[in-house]
């Protein structure tokens, strides 16, 4: 019989994440919101009529992409089940952050209302395969319909992980029964550890 991974081993569990948050083995890092983010902004504003877009960030880590959104004036939930990559949100949000940072499991909380908008940066490529299944009717039960969920996937056949990469095909199986997709482009500028094999999204709940 083969012995269980130890804890910090096993990125379903957030020892794996607190551990290199906390040795700073960081390479999905941008330290910043990345460009296609502050392009989809803009034109999300302008078709949402001048509504404030609620947005919810599954897997925040160091919460780059939260501030930017916050600073626009959208209602930002974050949430992340690493303490330490909290640690690392609160200090890149600030005490002025007037957002939800939350402490959780995505596939286990409970928001107030449905979002308009879910941003995707290197979550799904965070989870192992096994739940996969679990990540598209997840999304869908929280996003309202019309909403989207968008940003960027790790679109290749990689066995190890984290990043696991996700084939097209695969990626449209998982989410083609509650989506549709609107947007795909290829991503300028990409971090090492994704160049060539990210793509931006963005898909529509049904
Ligand atoms: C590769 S990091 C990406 C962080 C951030 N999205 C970024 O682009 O910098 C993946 C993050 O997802 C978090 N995570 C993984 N599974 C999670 C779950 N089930 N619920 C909440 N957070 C989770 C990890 O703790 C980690 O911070």
């Amino acid at each position: 019989m083969r012995a269980a991974k130890p804890a910090h081993q096993r990125p379903e569990l957030p020892d794996f994440w607190d551990l290199r948050f906390r040795e700073r083995t960081t390479p999905w890092e941008t330290g910043a919101a990345p460009a296609a983010l502050r392009a989809f902004a803009p034109r999300h504003e302008e078709s949402a009529g001048g509504a404030t877009p609620r947005v919810l960030i599954p897997g925040c880590g160091s919460a780059w992409d939260a501030a930017f959104l916050a600073q626009r004036g959208w209602d930002v939930t974050a949430l992340d089940f690493s303490a330490a990559a909290l640690d690392a949100a609160r200090a890149t949000l600030g005490a002025d952050w007037r957002g939800t940072l939350l402490h959780a499991d995505f596939f286990a909380f409970t928001p107030d209302a449905a979002f308009d908008v879910i941003y995707e940066r290197a979550f799904l490529c965070a989870l192992p395969r096994a739940l996969w299944p679990d990540y598209a009717p997840r999304m869908a039960q929280l996003l309202r319909p019309g909403g989207l969920l968008t940003g960027f996937f790790f679109l290749c056949d990689d066995p190890k992980g984290p990043p696991f990469g996700i084939l097209p095909e695969q990626l449209e199986a998982l989410l083609v029964p509650n989506f549709i997709r609107r947007e795909d482009a290829p991503v300028d500028g990409s971090l090492p550890v994704f160049a060539g094999r990210e793509r931006w999204q963005v898909w529509e709940r049904r």
